[in-house]
């Protein structure tokens, strides 16, 4: 599968997608406009709006509700990344200066609060069920709480797997389920469909996570955002979780996360634990259980294109490099 092939599968339902997200963004502020073209230019990979046009379409039909809920999925995840890159004072993302490095942490947050908010107004112009509404507000919790837990984890650096994957539910996982529900929910969907659309994009979120959290360890430049940052974040993530599993190094470990600001050697310390103990590939191994997950939620769904798709971005997470 590559991505043009599901865009031009989507054709004018995609096309309406970018028109909700560009007709949001319009502001008479000169800056705004700027940087939202800036951003829009060089738009990611775009799963999350794929997922809900794609799970509307597995349950029924992509209609003008679906295009919203698309739109407003895509419009909150680049708030997150805005919000998210002054959190870990992250210099490139997309191969490009962050906001927060180009503009500072007051405006990044600000523009993020812009898109987040036109996510909200986009939401609240859809005609379909209130229920989409409430679980829009439960993400945009989560999506706060994730990422203070994670900074309140870094301080103490005993994060357990148990936390981690609460994290990773309510910083990722939890829009990802929100765009599989929505869609779901704009297509009139019934509640073994909703529940099985609900199942896959969750699952689907957290493995893509736990495949993000991996590519800090192993990614390259065309990652295009750091490599390694977790860790000198103070994030302990799955694959230091997995290498310190049994080991009786563990305390040691967790010690040399928590000083790595005034002990830099600890980083190569810690990556060749990693290495050594194998935590990449175990981690690897959780993956997968995910993405068997997804594609399993999906046998729910009546066979179609849009399933086949929806099943190759779940396994498109155990191969991307980016
Ligand atoms: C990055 O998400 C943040 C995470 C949830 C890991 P994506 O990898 O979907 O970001 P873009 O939109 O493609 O850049
Ligand atoms: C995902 O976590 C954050 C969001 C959901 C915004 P990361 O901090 O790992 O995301 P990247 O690696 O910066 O994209
Ligand atoms: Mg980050
Ligand atoms: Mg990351």
């Amino acid at each position: 599968m590559s991505r043009e092939d599901v865009l031009g599968f989507l054709g004018e339902d995609w096309t309406a997608v970018q028109t909700v997200i560009a007709d949001a963004l319009r502001s008479d502020v000169g800056l705004l406009n700027i940087v939202n073209s800036e951003i829009l230019a060089h738009s990611g990979k775009m799963l999350r709006p794929m997922v809900t046009l794609l799970m509307a379409g597995a349950c029924g039909q992509i209609g003008p509700d679906s295009h919203l809920y698309a739109a407003a999925c895509e419009l909150l995840h680049n708030a997150t990344l805005l919000h998210d890159d002054v959190a870990d004072e992250s210099d490139t993302r997309r191969g490009m200066p962050t906001m927060r490095s180009r503009l500072g942490p007051s405006r990044a947050v600000l523009l993020g609060d812009f898109w987040l908010a036109k996510a909200v107004y986009v939401v609240l112009a859809a005609k379909s069920a209130e229920s989409v509404r409430s679980i829009f507000s439960k993400t945009l919790s989560d999506l706060a709480e994730g990422e203070m837990l994670q900074l309140e984890k870094s301080g103490t650096a005993d994060t357990g797997v148990e936390d981690y994957l609460r994290i990773i539910h309510c910083k990722t996982a939890s829009l990802f389920e929100t765009a599989g529900l929505s869609g779901a929910i704009s297509a009139g969907a019934s509640k073994d469909y909703i529940a099985a659309a609900g199942e896959y994009s969750r699952a689907l979120g957290t493995a893509f996570q736990i495949k993000d959290d991996i590519l800090d360890y192993t990614g390259d430049g065309s990652l295009g955002k750091p490599v390694g940052i977790d860790l000198l974040e103070k994030k302990i993530t799955l694959p230091l979780l997995c290498a310190m599993k049994d080991s009786p190094r563990e305390a040691e470990i967790r010690k040399a996360v928590l000083i790595i600001d005034s002990h830099p050697e600890n980083y190569e310390e810690i990556r060749k634990f990693v290495a050594e103990r194998g935590g990449v590939e175990a981690a690897a191994v959780v993956l997968d259980e995910y993405v068997e997950k997804a594609v399993k939620a999906l046998k729910t769904l009546p066979s179609s294109k849009y399933t086949d798709y929806l099943e190759e971005i779940a396994r498109f997470n155990t191969v991307r490099t980016q």
